[in-house]
């Protein structure tokens, strides 16, 4: 594996801003690239007070891009599912906000039902087909962000979208 969960890759000061429009366009080109079906709007909302942090630039990385191929991932489903009665977006946005930063990740897919919220955590619990999906994207993504000393945090509603929360200290 390349990506040790207790990794110790280099924590450096790391635009914000530039890190998750970076791996915006990598998620929704990539999946494009996989599957010339999937299509999404999305769009992006950058707090310019985010400026930099001190974070290990690929792990803060990955975690947005885990959050984003899920939203593109649920919006897609949701559109074959609707057969096209049905608008996907993601939106990925920054705020600073005292001494955190926020980057909040949102869709408009069918949402997370309560009963599966505390699972989707959990290493290896994957809702998706075989080859899909690995379930390990959000125990990692967690793990991550509490190694940056941070929270990841979801609200979703049921037939209407899900954003996820990640909020990493300043300084
Ligand atoms: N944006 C989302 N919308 C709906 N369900 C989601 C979303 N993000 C995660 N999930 C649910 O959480 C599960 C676990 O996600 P994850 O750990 O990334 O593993 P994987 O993507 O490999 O299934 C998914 O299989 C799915 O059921
Ligand atoms: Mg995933």
């Amino acid at each position: 594996m390349q990506h040790s969960r207790t990794s110790i890759g280099k924590r450096e000061p790391s635009n914000i801003n530039a890190l998750a429009d970076e791996y915006l366009l990598l998620s929704y080109h990539g999946l494009r690239a996989k599957d010339q079906s999937f299509n999404s709007d999305y769009k992006s909302e950058f707090d310019p007070a985010a400026g930099n942090l001190d974070v290990v630039p690929q792990d803060i990385g990955r975690v947005v891009l885990n959050l984003l191929n899920n939203a593109f991932y649920a919006v897609n489903e949701k559109k074959k599912e609707m057969d096209g009665a049905f608008s996907p977006a993601v939106w990925i946005s920054t705020k600073k906000i005292a001494d955190k930063v926020e980057i909040r990740v949102k869709d408009n897919g069918s949402g997370i039902p309560e009963s599966l919220r505390d699972k989707i955590f959990q290493p290896f619990f994957t809702t998706k087909p075989t080859g899909k999906g690995t379930g390990l994207g959000l125990s990692l993504s967690y793990d991550i962000i509490k190694a940056h000393g941070g929270n990841l945090t979801i609200e979703s509603i049921e037939n209407e979208g899900t954003e996820f929360t990640i909020q990493l200290p300043v300084g």
